[in-house]
């Protein structure tokens, strides 16, 4: 088999217009990848965009505008993808929030379970099925160091909200869903892995008390750094073969006990099946 080269190929990432997805964005870039970014914003994307080509010397990058906290916009967002590119090679799930406040979407859907996890599993879903067939593509998980267990019986995160545990909860699912696609697609050449990428001062925790803000913005690493990590997982030959693990950093990690629970993992599917009222084919 040739050796992965990350040149040429088409790698696509959600929430592109900021912090580590804009890193990432320009690191991939600047290794000769063309690069689709997926922003919420037209005039904060452009401007992203226009600052990959400016930083990376190549203009092979596109701009994609969908608000992933919309279903109806995921749909979009996966039709337009099909009608453009013939095949994804890379598609890095790197969009999220984190907020105080509790908050639904217009799909009446808590906002940090929706854009973190649901989100994801939709628009892979949808990929999945179409644009991510050649053997040897890549989808990465952006995920958190802080994750803990989903409560099935409180997936909206209704009783007692907290912001912090809410976004642990949506990363929790999203690695399971890593592992159990990762388990779905082994055999096709097709890898699935997740990262966290480590403490990055980033517009993450803008609605969070300034305390905390400092706090980031004097201990925590640059987006840059935090980028390192999933340019490693998309662009890194030697982990063609690798699909089902966490990284944590670029070494492989431990998650969650109950992250390998393979029970969860098909009722989380099923349960963000219905609520995407989205039937896979797997
Ligand atoms: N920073 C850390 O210490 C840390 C630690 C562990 C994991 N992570 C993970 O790293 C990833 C990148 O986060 P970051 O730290 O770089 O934060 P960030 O700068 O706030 O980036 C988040 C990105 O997601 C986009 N986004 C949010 N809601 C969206 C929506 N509804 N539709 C489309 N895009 C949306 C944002 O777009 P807008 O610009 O339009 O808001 C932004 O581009 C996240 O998955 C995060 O959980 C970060």
């Amino acid at each position: 088999m040739a050796r992965w080269t990350v040149a040429g190929k088409v790698c696509l990432i959600t929430g592109a217009s900021s912090g580590i997805g804009l890193e990432t964005a320009s690191g991939l870039a600047n290794l000769g990848a063309k690069v689709v970014m997926v922003c919420r914003n037209q005039g904060a994307g452009e401007a992203a965009r226009d600052t990959v080509i400016l930083k990376s010397g190549n203009s092979e990058v596109d701009l994609l505008i969908a608000d992933l906290a919309r279903q109806a916009d995921i749909h979009k967002l996966a039709t337009t993808i099909r009608q453009i590119y013939p095949q994804l090679d890379v598609l890095i799930n790197n969009a999220a929030v984190a907020s105080p406040r509790r908050t639904l979407t217009a799909d009446g859907i808590e906002t940090t379970f929706a854009v973190n996890y649901l989100a994801p599993f939709l628009l892979t879903n949808l990929l999945v099925a179409s644009v991510i067939q050649s053997r040897s593509a890549r989808i990465i998980n952006v995920v958190s160091d802080q994750h803990q267990p989903v409560d099935f019986n409180d997936l909206g995160n209704e009783k007692k909200w907290n912001g912090m545990r809410a976004y642990a909860r949506s990363k929790f699912a999203l690695i399971v869903f890593s592992y159990e696609l990762a388990q779905r697609l082994a055999g096709s050449g097709i890898s699935v892995n997740c990262l966290h990428p480590g403490l990055v001062a980033t517009g993450l925790s803008r609605d969070f008390p300034l305390p905390f803000r400092l706090m980031t913005r004097f201990f925590f690493s640059r987006p840059v750094e935090g980028a390192r990590v999933p340019i490693y997982l998309a662009t890194s030959p030697e982990l063609t073969e690798v699909s089902g693990k966490y990284f944590k950093g670029c070494h492989q990690a431990r998650s969650h006990p109950a992250t390998y629970n393979r029970e969860l993992a098909a009722r989380l599917w099923e349960v963000s099946q219905h609520l995407t009222r989205h039937s896979s084919q797997k």
